[in-house]
């Protein structure tokens, strides 16, 4: 859909009051020039130092957070602290926004345990109580624009039994993006895109396929976090969605401005 923009962002990027005003700010103006926009965000960082506050020791495999019961109870509880931080904000700069689980408009199934290679040698982790996007509800999305109002997801998921799920804030916005069938999906992060040399901000690509990331994560050029993110732009490019592009949440001056104006602006993703 023209105009119809899915943004996601994740704790390391846009973190605290400012970080966040600074973004409502800019989406507000971009919803002030017609764009319609559906806003995920995560809460890696916060969700990691309140299970240490808590004597749990967090522990991700490829970027994606193994969850129990214990550590999803935590997630739930940061995350919708953070959701209500992020919609008070937006509500601060003038856009009528409503914040919501991800089970509110997606179906998740249980992800399978993950393979993995450790001194070459290859094993499986079971990653608990850790969700990917089954089925997206777009009507319900569209609901609320109609009604000028901007959804605010969090990335809690059901299956379909009703047990909860943790979700990857980047899974959850492909899925989401991929369902709802927008003009752009836009991860903001705290890197200007996908860099060649992980140090030096000066090394990031304006552009690459499928094929060339597929390049970099077998080299290790693409790690950590990175992963979950690149998989989900992939995710979202095969399930239709037509651009797929990272941005740095810590430019002062644009974070998602840009987006309409056909500049050269962060790495976009191509088939
Ligand atoms: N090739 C790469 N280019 C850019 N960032 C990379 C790359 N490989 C790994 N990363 C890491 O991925 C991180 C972004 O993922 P993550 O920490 O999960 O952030 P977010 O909160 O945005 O999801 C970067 O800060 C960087 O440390
Ligand atoms: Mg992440």
């Amino acid at each position: 859909m023209k105009g119809l923009y899915v943004l996601k962002f994740g704790g390391n990027a846009i973190r605290g009051r400012e970080d966040m005003m600074r973004l409502s700010a800019e989406i507000a103006e971009l919803i002030h020039d017609g764009c319609r926009i559906i806003l995920v965000h995560g809460g890696g960082p916060e969700i990691s130092e309140e299970m240490e506050r808590r004597g749990m020791i967090p522990r991700k495999v490829h970027g994606i957070r193994v969850t129990d019961e214990d550590s999803l109870e935590v997630a739930e509880t940061v995350l919708r602290r953070l959701n209500s931080e992020v919609v008070g904000c937006l509500q601060d700069s003038g856009v009528q926004a409503l914040g919501i689980p991800g089970y509110f408009c997606t179906v998740c199934s249980r992800k399978p345990p993950m393979a993995i290679e450790e001194d070459g040698v290859t094993g499986e982790v079971d990653l608990g109580l850790v969700g990917e996007v089954s089925g997206t509800d777009p009507q319900c999305l569209f609901d609320l624009l109609n009604q000028g109002i901007t959804p605010v997801i969090y990335p809690i998921g059901k299956d379909a039994e009703g047990t909860k799920l943790n979700v990857n804030a980047d899974t959850m916005v492909a899925g989401i993006a991929a369902g709802v069938g927008c003009e752009e999906m836009i991860t903001i992060t705290d890197v200007p895109g996908i860099l060649l040399d992980v140090n030096d901000p000066s090394s990031k690509v304006n552009s690459l396929t499928l094929g060339e990331v597929d390049a970099l994560i077998a080299d290790g050029t693409i790690s950590g976090g990175m992963i979950p993110k690149v998989e989900a732009c992939r995710n979202a490019l095969l399930a239709g969605v037509s651009t797929v592009r990272m941005v740095n949440g810590k430019d002062p001056r644009n974070i998602v401005t840009d987006i309409t104006k056909g500049v050269p602006h962060g790495t976009v993703i191509t088939k």
